[in-house]
């Protein structure tokens, strides 16, 4: 069926240059429908299934490939049969636990074998503490919130203040744990880092400790790098400190990426529930856990640990139904894909997969060494990911090489190390299981292309940042103005109200 109702379409008069940027325009959907479609408004009218389809596949086609994305941890390949188990539960909402009650109880069967990858003191017959989350960032939030309000009954208790809660963390940090200060009014204590050294230093951390400290906050798999923190050692220190003050500061451990590679390829390092002090572990199911965008997990050593009132009884949907989650609707089927990883691939699948993606960053290490221009930054143990500086970054640096490898479809971030090593600039690749080999090498290919052209450039035309002169400490507050300003550059330009 072809529309062809007239109006203020592109082509129909002068105005429409001007408001060009208004309507949708796609190629292949002028078959279907001849009425110009507007961006920002809902249209009046209904439009063919085949031209809503057409529109948007076209527009789709201008976003990166998800398997080029190099900048991302989370998943971008699963298999086709579950694929299918995902579009078969795409309907139910999750929290419909009455009306779906396999769901639900496939969700604590996930909780219970997580936690006991994580060496969780449960016994066999005992129901592990823990929720599925839409990621890290949610899993973070509740954690954080169990910690702030263990520690504010316990110090109302004391009959101590109870209103300025910190959280001691390295300067690493992801921003959800910024996110989780902001808007839960927690102060982030965070460990500088150093040249050379990109993670929380233990020793430092502890010594932030103090009594109003709702709990340190250690990372396996830094963002940054992908390196471990030392998570034994904070026990230790921070065992030692707790004897000496009478506190009882707990540790969360931030396993986002790592919390699925450690248990498979580094069974012997001790950082999970086998460390007293740990009281709780988020990790991200759609990273090493293998399963598309929007999927975490929190678990609890205890339900001690679980304050009793952060969990609502709601009963209206049937039964008695305890949640503790920030939301209240949301999709089973990442709950789902994820029962079909854990069961499908099993502890020696996941261990083959975690072997494999570990083999392909050391040879991708290998040749950025041989080709002479970069350092390693990141760390042979750690998650599967590939940090790496420039030598010399007097002609160009790694955000003009993160640039030009976008001619080529990568998407490989460039970024300088926060404080007090913000004049450290990187370039960061995660391996996923999707990564191949080829892929490597043709990596590799186009990255010596990329140093090729920018060798060739005179001198005067590449902008030099690494120097000493060139990056200055910023306040927080210029850093804030420059990410506020860039955000509003980037709304403006795509002329988009959200973003
Ligand atoms: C260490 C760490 N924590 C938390 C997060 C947030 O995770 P999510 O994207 O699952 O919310 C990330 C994401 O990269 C991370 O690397």
């Amino acid at each position: 069926m072809v529309l062809t109702t007239a109006s203020k379409g592109r082509g129909d008069s002068g105005e429409d240059d001007e408001n060009a940027d208004h309507y949708l325009n796609s190629t292949f959907a002028s078959r279907y429908v001849r009425e110009a479609v507007p961006k920002w408004r809902m249209p009046k009218k209904t439009i063919p299934k085949d031209a809503a389809f057409q529109f948007i596949n076209d527009e789709l086609m201008l976003d990166g490939t998800p398997r080029l994305n190099l900048a991302s941890f989370v998943t971008t390949w699963m298999e086709p049969e579950c694929d299918k188990l995902i579009m078969a539960s795409i309907n139910k909402n999750y929290v419909d636990m009455d009306e779906y009650p396999v769901t639900t109880e496939i969700q604590n069967r996930c909780v219970n074998m997580i936690a006991h990858l994580f060496n969780a003191p449960t016994g066999d017959t005992e129901a592990a503490i823990g929720v599925g989350t839409v990621g890290s960032s949610e899993a973070i939030m509740l954690a954080g919130l169990a910690f702030k309000r263990k520690w504010q009954q316990k110090r109302k208790a004391e009959g101590k203040p109870f209103d300025k809660p910190n959280i001691v963390t390295g300067a690493n940090v992801q921003v959800c744990w910024e996110k989780f200060a902001r808007y839960f009014e927690v102060e982030l204590k965070e460990v500088k880092l150093k040249e050379g050294y990109y993670v929380m230093d233990p020793e430092k951390a502890v010594e932030m400790v103090d009594e109003n400290t709702i709990c340190v906050a250690a990372i396996l798999g830094s963002t940054l790098t992908g390196e471990f923190e030392d998570v034994k050692k904070v026990n230790e220190l921070l065992t030692l400190k707790n004897k000496e003050t009478g506190w009882d500061t707990p540790i969360h451990v931030d396993a986002a990426s790592g919390g699925f590679v450690a248990p498979f390829l580094y069974p012997e390092i001790e950082w999970d529930f086998r460390l007293p002090l740990v009281k709780s572990i988020n990790v991200s199911g759609h990273k090493y856990g293998l399963v598309y965008a929007g999927i975490g997990w929190v678990v609890w050593r205890d339900k001690e640990d679980l304050p009793e009132d952060l969990i609502f009884h709601i009963n209206y949907l049937g039964s008695d139904q305890p949640t503790f989650t920030l939301n209240f609707s949301k999709g089973s089927s990442q709950i789902i894909a994820q029962y079909y990883q854990f069961i499908r691939l099993g502890f020696e699948g996941y261990k083959n997969i975690m072997e494999n993606c570990m083999a392909t960053a050391k040879i991708l290490q290998n040749r950025l060494e041989k080709t002479g221009h970069f350092d390693i930054v990141s760390k042979d143990i750690g998650v599967p990911v590939v940090a790496f500086s420039l030598k010399d970054s007097s002609k160009y640096t790694v955000f003009n090489i993160a640039d030009s490898l976008r001619r080529f479809g990568w998407i490989v971030p460039a970024y300088t190390m926060p404080a007090d090593a913000e004049h450290i600039a990187v370039l960061r690749v995660v391996i996923r299981e999707d990564f191949s080999r080829s892929l490597v090498e043709r990596l590799i290919s186009d990255i010596l292309k990329v140093l090729k052209d920018l060798d060739d450039l005179p001198t005067t035309s590449a902008t030099p940042i690494n120097t000493d002169t060139a990056i200055k400490k910023k306040t927080d507050r210029q850093i804030e103005e420059e990410v506020t300003g860039h955000w509003k550059r980037f709304v403006k330009e795509r002329k988009t109200g959200a973003c």
